[in-house]
């Protein structure tokens, strides 16, 4: 009995101290380099004219992927185009078939991205395109603590179902695009802009 008593209260010093231990390496929110990141991420809208080179790109597609999604279906695709001759190419693609396009204001749409990523939801799941949203948050941020710029774009995504288009996107059967985003080194540092905490309510 006394035995087993002291190999109870062993046992509980053993989980009081671990659980110590869990508490300590909790980061505070000063130093939490996740929180940090997401209040200093801005959109970009100038960058040096380099690609993001491919490591870096291959890490943030990879922080994509491992977002949260539904039934882990990982419901999205994804293009990479980060070569100037292939964006002249997509570029070309979006105005064929309407002369009133002019290929420079359509590129214009790509805010000077070098890299650019389309994403693609199926349409065979109804949750797509929360999938496709937490991918391209987690794309997004972790470009951020790398320091990549990024830019979602809304624009293009029209241009971007022509035929033409998605014969050089090559996603597939039935998949719908849902944003473009455009990744580069920034050339500018833009300002916050404000938030609404008014849309948030404790209940
Ligand atoms: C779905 C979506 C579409 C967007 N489309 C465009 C766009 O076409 N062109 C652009 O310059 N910015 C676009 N943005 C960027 C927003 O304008 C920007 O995120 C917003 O103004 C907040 O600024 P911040 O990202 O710097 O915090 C888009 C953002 C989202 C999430």
């Amino acid at each position: 009995m006394k035995i087993l008593t002291k190999i109870s209260l062993l046992c509980l010093l053993i989980i009081v101290s671990s659980c110590g231990q869990e508490v300590e390496n909790q980061p505070s929110n000063e130093t939490n380099q996740v929180i940090e990141t997401i209040m200093a991420r801005r959109s970009i809208r100038a960058y040096k004219p380099e690609a993001v080179d491919r490591e870096t790109m291959k890490t943030i597609l990879e922080c994509g992927i491992n977002a949260p999604n539904g039934q882990n279906k990982q419901s999205w695709e994804v293009r990479v185009i980060d070569e100037p001759a292939k964006i002249d190419k997509l570029v070309e693609a979006m105005c064929s078939g309407d002369d009133n396009l002019d290929p420079a204001n359509v590129k214009s749409i790509f805010r000077g991205a070098p890299t650019l990523t389309i994403i693609a939801k199926d349409p065979g799941y109804r949750f797509s395109h929360i999938d496709c949203g937490l991918l391209i948050e987690n794309m997004v941020l972790s470009a951020w603590s790398l320091g990549v710029g990024s830019i979602c774009l809304g624009m293009p995504v029209e241009l971007l179902k022509k035929e033409a288009a998605q014969e050089i996107l090559q996603f597939s059967e039935g998949y719908e695009i849902v944003l473009c985003v455009g990744f580069g080194y920034a050339d500018e540092s833009p300002a916050a802009k404000p938030r609404d905490m008014g849309k948030v309510k404790f209940l």
